[in-house]
């Protein structure tokens, strides 16, 4: 392995899947590619990066040229909630930049882009527990775009070579970067509330069940999956990965358990409730276990006590 480029290096996952390649593929080797919003410090210091904005095809293929990456994790994504206010930017950044991103791979022969895919790639008619192969049929303007990257991925493969990688990731949960107006938000938010005032207002109605995954566990999906064996495997830019799956309620309860003063109140917001409506309560993920040995390592009450440790931490010194 020589380079790796990174797209989206600043947001919410970039922010930890980079200083994760960086140890196990060196510091130099890895180079975090970032556009309006600044890197965390971590991620800055620790090793290369460059100005992409993956909607500019130009700038894609200069840097992608320059680099000349074995891999590209291709992160830069505008969220679900996000999309639905600013179908402009989301069809910009999810729609083109996938395809920028691919045209820059073919043309410099990159081996390998990971691009993740999401639970909002289902939708309302999708079994509530999503097989891997299954109707998806999104409602939401994100996840269009999700099951967009997967059939791209799929079909580059076929018609190029190019080797495009994905998993379809849960909402996730972590302490250092916040996400980026999504529908899951609320089960981060949730412990800036918790730590900060012992409360918090949750925009999902109570017993709105979610597939979730704490940030380590994602970060493994995605390196797992960009180094499996695949063989001649029809999946590709498409698992299912799954960890733990609950509600705001369910939730309230467990930090109730570790924080008894803790108060949840709700406050419904209809366009990110509709969104959740739409999505799985969890997805079966047997195919990644068996085609590359996908295993979580985090349960609800394990990623719980991690995230009040570092969190409070990180908030409170
Ligand atoms: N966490 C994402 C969102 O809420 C789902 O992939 O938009």
């Amino acid at each position: 392995m020589n380079k790796i480029l990174v797209t989206g290096a600043s947001g919410q996952i970039g922010s930890e899947l980079v200083p994760a390649l960086r140890a196990k593929y060196s510091d130099e080797n890895v180079i975090a590619g970032w556009r309006r919003k600044p890197l965390t410090d971590e991620v800055a210091v620790g090793g290369p990066s460059v100005h992409i904005d993956v909607t500019n095809r130009a700038e894609v293929e200069k840097v992608v040229k320059s680099i000349k990456p074995d891999y590209i994790y291709h992160l830069s994504s505008i969220l679900s909630a996000s999309a639905e206010l600013n179908r402009q930017a989301a069809y910009a950044v999810n729609f083109e930049g996938v395809f920028n991103v691919l045209e820059a791979a073919v043309a410099n022969k990159t081996a390998r882009v990971v691009i993740p895919s999401s639970i909002g790639a289902f939708g309302p008619e999708t079994p509530r527990i999503a097989p891997n192969d299954t109707i998806q049929k999104p409602t939401g303007l994100y996840g269009i775009s999700k099951v967009f990257g997967e059939l791209m991925g799929n079909y580059y493969y076929s018609a190029t070579g190019v080797d495009v990688r994905g998993v379809r990731l849960p909402g996730i949960i972590s302490w250092k970067v916040e996400p980026a107006a999504g529908t899951t938000d609320y089960a981060v938010a949730i412990f800036y509330g918790a730590i900060l005032e012992c409360r918090y207002t949750c925009y999902l109605g109570p017993d709105t069940r979610l597939p979730m995954m704490y940030m380590p566990d994602a970060v493994n999906s995605l390196i797992g999956v960009a180094e499996a064996d695949l063989g001649d495997s029809r999946h590709r830019a498409d698992f299912n990965v799954n960890a733990v799956s609950f509600t705001p309620s369910e939730l309230a309860a467990v930090i109730k358990k570790r924080m008894p003063e803790f108060e949840m109140t709700y406050e419904v917001d209809p366009l990110r409730q509709a969104i959740a409506d739409s999505w799985p309560d969890a997805l079966d993920d047997s195919v990644a276990r068996e085609e590359w040995g996908w295993s979580p390592q985090f349960e609800l009450a394990t990623m719980v006590e991690d995230m009040f440790t570092n969190l409070t931490k990180k908030l409170k010194g």
